[in-house]
């Protein structure tokens, strides 16, 4: 329960901002106390417990201890609120089963005190004597939350109102499923024998495994250093292909390769087809269509502009809003709500914001390369042509990798004339590739002078409208952390064998940033001040508007690297798969329903010990099938998970619709992202849909097990892979098999498992 307005402690220390401290006592502020226990695993029925003096449990007496629930994998968790002037806290920690009282160990040593939030002594370490040869240790933390009563009431409301779900249907929205899991808890985890690894199979090469690819690297290639030929690595023709040539719709993932490598053209993208790159011809116009574009059953959140869409032809669109080769090219793939207010933008604006350069401003390690990377995979999967230029790979590219701390001095003019360089060359290319049609530059550097960012604003005017996003870290640990990766990752450090000296010079180089670091306060801007860990923070922003950067600034209040899984399924087979019938709302096989049980097994063995997952399913009942046998976790249905809607196709066989309705099966073989089938969806209008979805499981701290529809995971797994647009109605999904994204500090990570043919 952590809120915006608290500042987290660890070990106890409170900042001592006495002032502070009075106001919110006088404001009537809590203290969210969360006592934690690291790496308990059960012995025998034993759990850990908390007792003590009386305002904590109540006595003394063991039988009314309080049990501590397992918080994740490794940690266990007891909380609770006090007044932040609460009077001291005497309590001690003991092992003990959960209904009754022998055996019952209580850890040794002094009692625990707890005064303000803060733990007394240096008590981290719990020690239980289970007998003379056995002593257990484990370590204690205790985070000490300021929350006001506001955000205590606003818990308590969601706590209630997950309690009574309301309904769609008549079916719940939501449903608690509170038959708690009879396997692990209960010691009968004998039975549950599915071994996991055994299930695992490879993952397509094009998978969602950014986590193992230091992110700078994916980033765009320099084409004026590659052009001039500073970068000696070129094929034999000195050809640097496949840099130029995305215009609309085709936003190509970046190349998987090392930074000294030239990128060539990728075979395995085969549906490059040119008819994708007009973006304004939203689907085939069948008769249905002009009659009825929208059945009324889906909830239309401006799924496709019927005006737009229904008086669209490709010329007629272009003249009727006077719109020239550049915007034609910088208009957006996707349809919809996207690209109306896209176009609104491009109508009513200056004609540079039509063009949007996000500037990222951070010191070294504040995360700024992973939030343009997710960033720019982010308004990819939305439709707009988003380049990210990384201006470290432009200095390795320019001037070596293993350049030390003195190349970052401010007095060192050789070295700031040669960063000041790289980072003109990055933005120019970035602006280049504007005016050939690009929509949204992310230019990541440090870029954390003044001078250096009216540099930039210079070069920008009247060609591309500017936002600076400044990321802050005061958090110590997380910088920490950053700093480690940096070293284990980044292509700077590649050729440091020694760790400590690769760390003594990173640290050395942040020194030097520090001393000139001058944050931003001109132009439009967005803060992002302890944002990371997705528990608190702040967002502030500056002379932002437009549909762009408001989506901006949404998804970065919702994004966070808390590591943890989503899983992927689609529901186990349908009656009417088995007929071949599109659409529908059958029930499931038998086969779908040994998945089903085959499902509850996996996500009770992969997710046992975090009680905070959800499952969540369409509103169509092979979904909510499939999940009915997974019991402990409550269960959330999405009408934005239901399948592609077919339309006057529903039910029919591909066969059928080939031979009866010849044209639209022609249409959607020709664009199957833009078709959209008459009276129904198109892919682009799911991808709409689903942006919701994609932001709640951004901001879900926990795991969630996504069971839904051949299209609609489609269009969910290409967000985390960062497949490109045009991918999307192509990729395979495959019955029966579970697609794990492991969400993590450095990217995305996919595993696959197959449960059964
Ligand atoms: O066939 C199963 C199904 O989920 C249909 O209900 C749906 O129309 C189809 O897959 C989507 O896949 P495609 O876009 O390839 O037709």
């Amino acid at each position: 329960m952590g809120t915006g307005a608290s500042k987290s402690t660890d070990g106890g220390s409170h900042g001592g901002e006495e002032e502070r401290e009075e106001n919110l006592d006088q404001a009537g502020g809590q203290l969210y106390v969360s006592l934690k226990m690291e790496n308990y695993k059960r012995k025998g029925d034993l759990i850990p417990h908390v007792y003590g003096s009386v305002p904590l449990v109540g006595s003394w007496d063991s039988s009314k201890a309080l049990p501590m629930e397992r918080e994740s994998a490794s940690m266990w968790e007891l909380s609770f609120v006090v007044p932040p002037n609460h009077e001291t806290l005497d309590f001690k920690f003991l092992l003990k089963p959960m209904y009754n009282n022998a055996p019952c160990i209580v850890e040794e040593g002094p009692n625990r005190l707890l005064t303000r939030g803060t733990l007394q002594g240096d008590a981290r370490l719990a020690l239980f004597r289970l007998n003379a040869e056995e002593v257990l240790e484990y370590r204690i933390f205790i985070h000490a939350d300021r929350v006001s009563p506001f955000d205590l009431a606003a818990s308590w409301r969601a706590y209630q109102e997950n309690l009574r779900p309301s309904a769609v249907r008549g079916i719940p929205d939501v449903s608690i499923n509170s038959v708690q899991e009879l396997g692990a808890e209960n010691g009968s985890s004998a039975s549950l024998e599915l071994d996991l690894e055994h299930y695992l199979v490879p993952a397509p090469s094009t998978s969602a495994n950014s986590g193992l690819v230091y992110a700078a690297n994916n980033t765009e290639t320099p084409r004026s250093l590659t052009r001039a030929g500073v970068f000696n690595n070129m094929d034999a023709s000195g050809s640097v292909s496949h840099f130029f040539k995305d215009g609309g719709v085709s936003v190509d993932r970046p190349a998987t390769i090392k930074e000294m490598e030239v990128i060539v053209p990728d075979s395995s993208r085969v549906y490059s087809g040119s008819g994708m790159v007009e973006s304004k011809s939203v689907g085939a116009f069948s008769p249905f269509q002009k009659q009825d574009s929208h059945r009324g059953l889906l909830v239309d959140r401006g799924v496709g502009s019927p005006r737009l869409v229904k008086s669209a032809s490709a010329s007629t669109f272009a003249i009727d809003l006077k719109i020239d080769a550049e915007t034609k090219n910088s208009m957006p793939a996707a349809a919809g709500a996207v690209a109306a207010a896209a176009v609104a933008d491009q109508m009513l604006g200056p004609k540079e914001d039509r063009h949007l350069a996000i500037v990222l401003v951070g010191l070294p390690a504040r995360g700024k390369t992973f939030t343009a990377a997710k960033l720019t995979r982010y308004l990819r999967w939305l439709g707009h042509d988003t380049k990210h230029f990384n201006v470290g790979k432009y200095r390795r590219l320019k001037h070596g990798a293993n350049q030390s701390a003195d190349f970052f001095r401010a007095d060192n003019p050789e070295g700031m004339e040669a960063r000041n360089e790289v980072a003109a060359l990055a933005m120019e290319d970035m602006i280049s590739w504007m005016q050939e049609g690009g929509q949204v530059g992310i230019l990541d550097a440090t870029n954390s002078t003044k001078k250096r960012r009216n540099m930039l604003m210079k070069m920008a005017e009247g060609k591309c409208k500017i936002i600076f996003l400044e990321t802050l870290c005061n958090d110590e640990r997380i910088i920490e952390r950053n700093i480690r990766l940096k070293i284990q990752q980044s292509p700077d450090y590649a050729e440091e064998p020694d760790y400590e000296a690769g760390l003594r010079d990173f640290k050395d180089r942040l020194a030097n940033y520090e001393k000139v670091y001058e944050p931003v306060e001109e132009g439009s801007y967005i803060k992002m001040i302890d944002m990371v860990s997705g528990n608190g923070g702040q967002i502030q922003v500056n002379n932002i508007s437009g549909y762009l950067p408001g989506r901006i600034v949404f998804f970065l209040v919702n994004t966070h690297l808390t590591p943890r899984p989503i899983l992927l399924t689609r529901h186990g087979e349908s009656k009417d798969n088995v007929r071949g019938r599109i659409g529908g709302d059958t029930a499931v096989s038998d086969r779908g329903e040994v998945y089903g049980k085959k499902l509850a097994n996996f996500v009770e063995k992969r997710l046992k010990s975090e009680r905070a997952a959800s499952i969540w399913t369409s509103t169509l009942q092979r979904t909510i099938l499939t999940a009915s046998p997974i019991v402990g976790f409550p269960k959330i249905q999405w009408r934005a998970l239901d399948e592609i809607n077919a339309g006057v196709c529903d039910g029919m066989t591909y066969e059928e619709i080939k031979k009866n309705m010849p044209e639209e099966y022609e249409a959607r073989k020709k664009d199957k992202l833009r078709y959209r089938y008459p009276r129904g969806e198109s892919y682009l209008d799911v991808i709409q849909r689903l942006e919701p979805v994609i932001i709640e499981l951004e901001r879900q701290r926990a795991p969630v097990v996504v069971i839904s529809h051949q299209a609609v995971l489609r269009a969910l797994y290409a967000y985390f892979a960062d497949r490109p647009l045009r991918e999307i109605p192509h990729i395979e999904v495959p019955l029966h098999t579970i697609i794990e994204i492991q969400m993590g500090v450095t990217g995305v990570q996919e595993k696959r498992y197959k449960l059964m043919d």
